[in-house]
């Protein structure tokens, strides 16, 4: 019922989700689908709790909402503006959510495993929107979305993932995600300091997915089918020094792959990918935040229309 980590979809469940997310896309394109989708959850409220700074995952997760027929109470920033500030613990506001019966909460956080934790006190669907340097499952969800869109298929892929892995939470659920799929190899580029975590490394191998950690930033690129870039999370450093300078990707860079590659990220970006790339046929990042909407409408959609059936 809790969505909290990318690792717990299985494979059926993610192509479901696919199809269902391009049908909804397919309906808000039109008058007569908009109203269709309107009234599927009219009477039902979603909650959205962030307690960090957000543009899509929480505006898309609100839209998506609303554009199911959902009312939709919201606090942007709960670090400062909830009772958070006066010193409740995350458990007891989550207690007090759980009362007002909402039918899912949204919950982004600066505290890795803060998500698990409102799931333990809360009879309401807790949906991990981000939790510290843990994971972000919604994003890889509409990360995986893109990629299906693109290629046809989340098998058999070369991934190549880079910029800061250590402290990036949307990096860390796409290689859980992808490990789903057969026959996926990764490539992690960046430089030691902010290379991934040992924890997916040993998830990934569990699942038999080949990986490399390397930082090399040409052969990687010259067969890669995905790249998928990432911005030095500058807010989760903890006094480190670090910088992802020389892991830029430039057109240059973006030219070197083949034909075919998609060049994704989750947004938002700084500088670590230049903005002329954007004009490459590869460069989809704007389409993959536009997915995310209706990645969100079809998560909502299978969590309501489970918790009633
Ligand atoms: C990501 C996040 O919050 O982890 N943003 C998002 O939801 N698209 C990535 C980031 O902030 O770098």
């Amino acid at each position: 019922m809790h969505v909290l980590s990318a690792d717990q979809f299985s494979k059926s469940e993610l192509m479901k989700l696919f199809k269902l997310a391009s049908e909804f896309r397919e309906l808000d394109s039109t008058e007569q689908g908009r109203k269709t989708l309107f009234e599927k959850h009219s009477a039902r409220q979603l909650c959205s709790l962030f307690y960090e700074p957000s543009t899509r995952t929480r505006l898309s997760f609100e839209t998506a909402a609303l554009k199911l027929g959902m009312g939709v109470v919201s606090t942007e920033n709960a670090r400062d503006f909830s009772s958070a500030s006066k010193g409740e613990i995350l458990e007891d506001t989550i207690r007090v959510l759980d009362e007002y019966n909402f039918d899912a909460i949204v919950l982004r956080h600066h505290e890795t495993g803060s998500a698990v934790q409102a799931a333990s006190v809360s009879s309401t669907p807790i949906i991990n929107a981000g939790d510290g340097k843990g994971e972000h499952p919604t994003q890889s969800l509409l990360d995986m979305m893109t990629i299906f869109e693109s290629h046809g298929r989340c098998d058999n892929l070369k991934i190549v993932i880079g910029g800061d892995l250590k402290h990036g939470r949307t990096a860390r659920s796409l290689a859980l995600m992808l490990s789903k799929f057969d026959g996926n190899q990764i490539t992690f580029i960046s430089n030691n300091e902010l290379q991934i975590g040992d924890d997916i490394l040993s998830a990934l191998k569990d699942n038999n997915v080949k990986f490399q950690k390397t930082s090399d930033m040409t052969k990687p690129f010259i067969d890669a089918d995905i790249v998928y870039w990432t911005r030095l999370q500058t807010e989760r450093l903890d006094g480190l020094e670090a910088s992802i300078d020389n892991f830029t990707i430039t057109t240059d860079i973006a030219d070197s792959t083949p034909d075919g590659c998609i060049i994704m990220h989750p947004l938002p970006r700084v500088s670590e990918i230049h903005q002329d790339v954007d004009a490459n046929h590869r460069a989809k990042y704007f389409r993959q935040a536009g997915n995310g909407l209706y990645m969100r409408m079809a998560l909502l959609d299978s969590i309501l229309t489970e918790s009633s059936a």
